[in-house]
């Protein structure tokens, strides 16, 4: 795709942080704040890792993971994802799902065919995108970039009530253990690692309400206008 699908006149915010540090709540926040469109690229990677399992994949099978990404039947439809047409929004975000994303999403061949995917979302009036690699790869020209974290244990316990909200069986220290090695994973593998770039302003919302998370994003955006 070239430059006509994700203009680099439509303002994208890059929000990049390790798992379950809230970015995506805010990412959405940020994103009705403002009238924006939202992309959770995680998702996408959640996505592979589903269809893989369906299809009896291997998830090291690099070059049949890289072709199911670039012809993935999916469909952001609302707060709902659809595979195939079938809503798969709940069973993406289980244990399981979140182990496999990890590890297809460490493969170079499946994060290049979801390049193009992930860059057509930037739309006019623009673009609020939440991943690990947003500002560095998918949107180096974003006009805000947000490195967004908060501590280990803090992260654990709202994974924690997100399943047990969701009817989800969970059990916290499996969470952090679990956390723990999907963060050395995103930020040790050698293709787009989990990294704050230098240009990404930190905000650690370890103590931080969400409302007030989203605020102080949308005052650094409204500040680089
Ligand atoms: O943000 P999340 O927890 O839904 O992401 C699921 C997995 O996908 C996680 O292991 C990191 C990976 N991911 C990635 O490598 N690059 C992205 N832009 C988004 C997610």
């Amino acid at each position: 795709m070239n430059g006509n699908a994700s203009p680099p006149d439509v303002p994208v915010i890059a929000i990049d942080g390790p798992s379950a540090s809230g970015k995506g709540t805010v990412a959405q926040g940020v994103a009705a704040a403002l009238g924006f469109h939202y992309l959770d690229s995680g998702a996408l990677y959640r996505l592979v890792a589903l269809a893989a399992g369906r299809a009896g994949l291997r998830l090291d099978d690099e070059p049949r993971l890289a072709a199911l990404a670039e012809r993935l039947p999916a469909e952001f439809c609302g707060s709902d994802i659809l595979l195939s047409g079938e809503v798969v929004t709940d069973a993406l975000r289980t244990e399981s799902c979140s182990a496999g994303a990890s590890r297809v999403a460490s493969l170079a061949g499946v994060r290049t065919a979801l390049l193009e995917r992930q860059r057509a979302f930037r739309r006019p009036p623009g673009l609020v995108a939440d991943g690990r690699d947003m500002g560095s790869v998918v949107f180096p020209d974003a006009r805000l970039k947000v490195f967004l974290t908060a501590s280990a244990e803090v992260r654990a316990e709202r994974r924690y009530k997100q399943l047990i909200d969701k009817g989800i069986p969970a059990n916290i220290s499996t969470l952090l253990l679990d956390l723990r090695e999907r963060d050395a994973r995103d930020a040790s593998r050698p293709v787009a690692p989990l990294v704050r770039s230098p240009d990404a302003r930190l905000l650690d919302t370890t103590g931080m309400t969400i409302a007030e998370a989203v605020a102080t994003v949308v005052a650094w955006f409204r500040e680089t206008a």
